[in-house]
């Protein structure tokens, strides 16, 4: 048996593939287009693995994904693929159209082809979009978290393009019966993530000595979930969620940035004191906000905990402690991403 993993050389997507396969013989296909966010270092350990197969391509490339359903005929999709970066959506949000929206629907199409031509089979068929709380918009300070029947109001071109995404593959189940289970997840860290976001980005200043940015006033509350979590609970969902059903995914850890800041500060602090004995806090510099800044983000997890018997094992004080020992046991990992020396392997397949 086979998955078809989509961007799994990102940073949710490879910590996914890696622990599918510490769990499962079942081969993965990865598809990836190996854009800036995708790294192959993700996954050395599986360079020798047979049951872990590799594809640099697009999910919106029609012909490409349509040959690997036919070849390799996964009793699963789990679509990670996308454009995940908020800031980057601002300054350029035709990629995030075009691979979020327009990609999800050239996959779609493509599995509905496929499930149709295998009428037995397809009973068995997942596929598996997954999505972000992002998609319901900001909330009031005491409003309730967001639960599956939340309003969608995508403030930023990322969350419209994930929103989108969404009602397809809605649309694709009422329509089609195409056998779809979304996730809409809260906000992720842990091993792998691109230090643009806002937990690896001021890991890796506080060590550089370089601002740490808040922007605003650092109160937005985001809620946080370590990244095996996720994947489990996504494991969880493709082996027992209902048909046509969302699971919003979070661990009721709601937490505003600039205590988010503080914390990895006083944590490295006490692993790795800086030199002048001044706290890495004294490098947390307030900067200009980010147009249309979500407020607060929180997700209510009782259906998938109730209905899938999901629970998160990390707190953030465990999952974030683990967080920052690993970007200080893979400080080379951070090196090849920041100099740009991890796309080596990509600039060469197109020399
Ligand atoms: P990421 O940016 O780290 O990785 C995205 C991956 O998709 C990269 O490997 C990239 O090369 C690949 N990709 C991009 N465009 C592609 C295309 N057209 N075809 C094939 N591959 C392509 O993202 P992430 O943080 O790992 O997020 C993964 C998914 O989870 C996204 O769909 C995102 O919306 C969702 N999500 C993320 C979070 C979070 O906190 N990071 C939370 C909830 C949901
Ligand atoms: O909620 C889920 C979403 O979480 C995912 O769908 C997105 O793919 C993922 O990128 C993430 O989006 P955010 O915008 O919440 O993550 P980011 O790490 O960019 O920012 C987290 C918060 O920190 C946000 O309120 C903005 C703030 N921030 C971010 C950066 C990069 C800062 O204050 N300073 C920064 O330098």
């Amino acid at each position: 048996m086979t998955i078809l993993v989509t961007g799994g050389a990102g940073f949710i997507g490879s910590n996914f593939v890696l622990d599918w396969l510490a769990q499962s013989e079942e081969a993965v296909i990865n598809l990836d287009l190996l854009t800036y966010a995708g790294n192959l270092d993700n996954l050395t350990k599986l360079k020798n693995d047979p049951r872990h197969v590799f594809v640099q391509g697009d999910i919106g490339d029609k012909e490409l994904v349509t040959r690997l359903f036919a070849e390799h005929r996964p009793r699963a999709v789990v679509n990670f693929a996308a454009e995940s970066h908020v800031d980057r959506s601002i300054h350029g949000p035709e990629d995030f159209i075009r691979t979020n929206l327009l990609g999800t629907f050239t996959l779609l199409e493509a599995a509905r082809g496929f499930a149709a031509t295998t009428a037995s089979e397809s009973s068995e068929f997942r596929f598996l979009h997954v999505s972000t709380d992002e998609v319901y918009g900001s909330l009031a300070p005491e409003a309730p978290a967001f639960s599956e029947t939340n309003r969608y109001e995508p403030n930023s071109p990322y969350s419209a393009s994930k929103a989108g995404s969404d009602h397809l593959v809605r649309a694709y189940f009422h329509t089609y019966g195409l056998p779809v289970l979304t996730t809409n997840c809260s906000n992720n860290y842990g091993p792998f993530q691109f230090p643009e976001k806002l937990i690896p980005l001021v890991i890796h200043n506080a060590l550089n000595g370089k601002p740490l940015p808040i922007y605003g006033d650092g109160r937005q509350v985001r809620d946080w979930l370590y990244v095996t979590d996720h994947c489990t609970a996504i494991r969880r969902v493709l082996e027992q969620g209902r048909l046509g059903e969302v699971y919003n995914i979070g661990g009721w850890n709601e937490r505003p940035n600039i205590e988010i800041v503080q914390t990895i500060c006083s944590i490295l602090d006490a692993l790795r004191p800086r030199n002048d004995g001044q706290s890495y806090a004294d490098l947390i510099t307030f900067v200009k906000d980010r147009p249309g800044h979500d407020r607060r983000y929180a997700i209510d997890a009782s259906k998938i905990e109730r209905d899938l018997g999901w629970r998160p094992s990390e707190t953030f004080e465990t999952g974030i402690r683990k967080t920052i020992e690993w970007y200080l046991e893979n400080q080379s990992w951070v090196t090849k991403v920041v100099d740009g020396s991890y796309r080596t392997w990509v600039e060469k397949q197109y020399a």
